[in-house]
């Protein structure tokens, strides 16, 4: 690849960076900062003139995804044919994986064809950082098991962000559901850390996970604890393909219990806005209503994930052209 050539004055980063973005634990605040600031502009052009860029011209890149996904998948494949890159996808059931081929050996061959990112979805946690460990390409993070899902926690920094207009020192934002099992939560915690904002948790026993304390979280014994005052509340699925059985009595009990409804809804400080990552399970963990009520973003975080995955994907590509080059 040659190096992509930098467009606009003042529009991207100047901040050395990896090629890598496997999370957002120890992501300084600077380059988180500099991330949505870059996300941010690329929104503009979104809602503006649209995005037909230059940016990764010349830049191969290969979404390989060994889970399902929609909004991750089709906002990446997005962001790569707007900025210029030449791009392939492919997804664990028609891969040769199927037939036996490791993990690393699958894109160890795809990366001899000269790709130069990967943005990798894998079941296990741990992945994207082992596949980073042992290929010379990039590898963004796609999500991985329970452990991470760098772009989701951006494109929620960026819709709170901009309900928050700009500041996040003071606010309290719930994160509500299955947080046992959430990469969503695990990033958003690591973020709002970063940013100075109060996060509250609140799910069931068998849904929390020990130790939450030490990723910055205040742990809320009931939803209407934790929403109560909250400037923002993150809802989350049941993930219910990584989740042992008997963990809950049943999803109607859940959403009577935990589910985000209108009625809970009100305890947030007015303003208060509701996210949810996607994909909903409306009636579940969050209520119709609210869902397509006046406070949801969850329709604005999509139109994020093309934003923020734009700005990584750039990132990720200058920071390899400046070490192939050094
Ligand atoms: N939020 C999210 O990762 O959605 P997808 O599984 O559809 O990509």
């Amino acid at each position: 690849m040659s190096a992509p050539a930098p467009q606009g004055a003042g529009v991207f980063s100047r901040l050395p960076a990896s090629r890598h973005l496997l999370g957002l634990e120890r992501l300084p605040r600077e380059e988180l900062v500099d991330l949505l600031d870059q996300a941010a502009r690329f929104r503009e052009l979104l809602d503006g003139p649209g995005i037909d860029r230059d940016d990764l011209r010349g830049v191969s890149i290969c979404n390989a995804f060994f889970e399902s996904s929609t909004r991750t998948r089709v906002s990446f494949e997005l962001a790569e044919q707007r900025l210029g890159a030449t791009h392939v996808s492919f997804a664990s059931n028609d891969s040769s994986t199927a037939k036996g081929e490791t993990l690393l050996d699958t894109l160890r061959v795809v990366q001899s064809m000269r790709v130069d990112l990967f943005v990798v979805r894998h079941p296990a946690s741990g992945a994207a950082a082992y596949l980073a460990r042992h290929l010379e390409a990039g590898v963004v993070n796609a999500g991985d098991g329970c452990h991470e899902h760098p772009t989701q926690g951006l494109l929620d920094l960026l819709a709170l962000r901009r309900a928050f207009a700009g500041r996040f020192e003071g606010r309290r934002v719930a994160i509500v559901g299955d947080i046992a099992h959430s990469r969503v939560a695990r990033s958003a915690l690591h973020g709002l850390r970063t940013l100075g904002a109060t996060a509250i948790v609140a799910g069931p026993a068998t849904l929390m996970p020990a130790g939450i304390e030490s990723l910055g979280a205040q742990v809320a014994p009931t939803v209407e604890d934790a929403l109560r005052g909250a400037d923002a509340v993150i809802a989350l699925r049941l993930q219910r393909e990584r989740m042992e059985q008997g963990l809950l009595a049943s999803t109607a009990e859940y959403a009577r219990v935990w589910g985000v409804d209108a009625r809970r809804v009100e305890l947030l400080e007015p303003g208060g806005v509701v996210l949810h990552p996607g994909p909903m399970n409306r009636g579940v963990e969050i209520a119709s209503d609210v869902a397509d009520g006046p406070r949801s973003l969850i329709f604005e975080q999509v139109t994020d994930g093309v934003a923020v995955r734009c700005a990584v994907l750039r990132r990720c590509a200058a920071a390899l052209g400046r070490e192939r080059r050094a």
